[in-house]
């Protein structure tokens, strides 16, 4: 058993684990592993927006964003994919990991021109956190299949002790032994002609949850479809439509396209939040999460490593110099938008 934060982050602490030393979880989980060199990871998430069927300019951005991916500063890994907005606009979302942020620096400038910087009919995004790897964590309920920012990490841990428990999320943040990372200050628009940009504040939150059912068997994927995913859904929906109020600016439940454009068999859950505490707060005490958490910690327990749904997070608190936020031609509830008033 060993630490979630790995050996070259840990401090003299000032706050304490929720849980004393000889804790045991009851069931095993894994986070990702960067190599000790990597101070700093760039998560970027280019979006599309329109309504009904895709136009030809939704097809012409994907291909051009896809291309420069490509390129050589471009990124370690990315993945594409899709939802609907309460809004009822589809939402196309590209998201590109770096663990080398000069790399990144480099890129960006002539990407984000090509996304946001002139008009095609469309609404588009640009949403980028480029945290320092104190600021942030992982969880995997199986180490042999990586997704989002761990792709790019050197590999997984062993088993890890800080997880199966409320509050496993803070302790596995190496920023958690010194700092309660409260938030700080309030979002504020800002207009560059099209494009707005919003200052955010300190200490905001972005979660990535996933799920993947891709190897499941029947008795699994059926137990999953029909007892877990419509629970999530429901949690899914009330974060989308009602979050603002406990804390989500926005939440967007993803479906993983694949690289033909087709839906897989993963979703994650991704939204920005307030504070790490009002994330907390609702994974601890919403009905849906409650029921799912419960849900899956007796299924892990008992099928452990023969389960074959994987679950998986990515967890940011991010200082306000590590954020970046702009869209353009989106309407006024779209991600970070939806935390100020647009008109
Ligand atoms: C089928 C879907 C899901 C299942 C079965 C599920 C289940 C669980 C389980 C078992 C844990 C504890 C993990 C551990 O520490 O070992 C957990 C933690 C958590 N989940 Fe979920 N979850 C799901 C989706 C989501 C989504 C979509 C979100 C938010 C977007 C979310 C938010 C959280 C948070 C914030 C925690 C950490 C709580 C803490 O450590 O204080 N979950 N979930």
């Amino acid at each position: 058993m060993e630490s979630a934060i790995p050996e070259h982050l840990k401090t003299t602490r000032s706050r304490h684990r929720r849980i004393p030393d000889d804790y045991v979880p009851p069931y095993p989980s894994f986070v990702a592993r960067h190599k000790p060199k990597v101070a700093r990871v760039v998560m970027a998430y280019f979006g599309l927006q329109y309504q009904g069927e895709a136009p030809p300019a939704a097809a012409s951005a994907l291909g051009d964003i896809a291309a420069r991916f490509a390129d050589a500063q471009g990124p370690a890994h990315w993945d594409r994919a899709q939802y609907f907005d309460q809004a009822g606009y589809s939402n196309v979302v590209s998201v590109a990991y770096w663990d080398d942020a000069a790399k990144f620096d480099t890129w960006f400038d002539a990407a984000r021109e090509a996304w946001t910087g002139r008009a095609n009919g469309i609404g588009r995004y640009i949403e980028v956190l480029r945290p320092a790897v104190a600021r942030y964590e992982t969880l995997f309920s199986s180490p042999d299949r990586a997704e989002g920012v761990a792709v790019m990490a050197e590999g997984m841990s062993g088993e890890v002790q800080e997880h199966a428990y409320w509050g496993g999320m803070r302790d596995r943040i190496p920023l958690s032994q010194t700092d309660e990372m409260a938030p700080g200050g309030k979002p504020a628009l800002e207009r560059d002609g099209s494009r707005l940009r919003i200052v955010p504040h300190d200490n905001l939150c972005l979660i990535r949850s996933g799920q993947d059912w891709s190897d499941t068997d029947a008795a699994e994927r059926k137990l999953y479809l029909e007892e877990v995913e419509p629970v999530l859904r429901e949690g899914m929906d009330f974060l989308r439509d009602d979050g603002v109020r406990i804390g989500c600016y926005t939440n967007r439940y993803m479906r993983v396209l694949g690289a033909d454009g087709s839906p897989t068999e993963k979703s994650y859950g991704q939204s920005w939040w307030h504070s790490l505490a009002a994330l907390e707060r609702w994974a601890e005490s919403h009905p849906t999460h409650v029921r799912i958490f419960g849900a899956a910690m007796k299924y892990l327990s008992t099928l452990g490593p023969a389960a074959k749904l994987r679950l998986y997070h990515e967890v940011t608190v991010a200082a306000a110099a590590e954020q970046f936020f702009e869209y353009r031609d989106c309407h006024a509830r779209t991600g970070m938008l939806a935390a100020v008033a647009v008109d």
